[in-house]
């Protein structure tokens, strides 16, 4: 697998991840178990789950992870030689705004989910999920300009070659045939 397709299955998990830590989000919230994990950043039971706050405590795990991948895809972007430039500063927005969710959730515990905070949380968490998929589809179409682009040379590189005059004579076929023409006094 080349970079440019890495990168767009790299992403494309990304996003899926982020999707399902979005669904997460809005099941701890509907089913009121947001403080169900009142510390932060571990639960009580640091890196061990527990029944009683299991879904705030996959919450969080998943959060950890999508962070590490919003990160990672960020790294790789700006590392890649194909990547544009709104692709980059997406990527950037898309970090710092999973560096905030983070760090915003956090609060969110500790001011016991004032209305306010958690409304904060849901629109980062859209800015961040928005910033991801023009990300994705960036890469998407930045693979598929430059696939479609390489194709095209070929063929027209292709048809130059079809299409090209027959070989012209060198200089020692000419200087042959005026040999040869001289010494038939033609
Ligand atoms: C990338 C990181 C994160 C994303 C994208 C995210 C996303 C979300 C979303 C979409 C909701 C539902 C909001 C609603 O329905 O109004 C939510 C709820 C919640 N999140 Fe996060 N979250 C992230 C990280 C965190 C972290 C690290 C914590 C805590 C340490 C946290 C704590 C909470 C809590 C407590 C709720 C429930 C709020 C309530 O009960 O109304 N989140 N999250």
């Amino acid at each position: 697998m080349n970079y440019d397709k890495f990168l767009q299955v790299f992403s494309l998990i990304t996003l899926g991840v982020l999707f399902g830590l979005m669904f997460m989000g809005g099941y701890v919230s509907s089913s009121g178990v947001g403080l169900s994990c009142p510390k932060w950043p571990l639960c009580p039971h640091g890196l061990v789950p527990s029944p009683e706050f299991l879904i705030e405590y996959t919450h969080r795990t998943i959060a950890a992870s999508t962070g590490l991948l919003v990160l990672l895809t960020m790294v790789f972007v700006l590392r890649g030689k194909n990547s544009v430039k709104s692709t980059k500063i997406f990527s950037i927005i898309a970090t710092c705004a999973v560096l905030g969710q983070i760090f915003l959730g956090g609060v969110v515990i500790n001011e016991k989910l004032r209305a306010l905070l958690v409304t904060a949380h849901l629109g980062l968490g859209l800015i961040l999920y928005s910033s991801i998929i023009f990300v994705v589809m960036n890469i998407y179409y930045t693979n598929l300009r430059s696939k479609l682009s390489s194709s095209s040379t070929l063929n027209s590189a292709t048809s130059i070659t079809s299409t090209a005059p027959p070989p012209t004579r060198s200089n020692d076929d000419k200087s042959s045939v005026k040999f040869f023409s001289n010494k038939s006094g033609l």
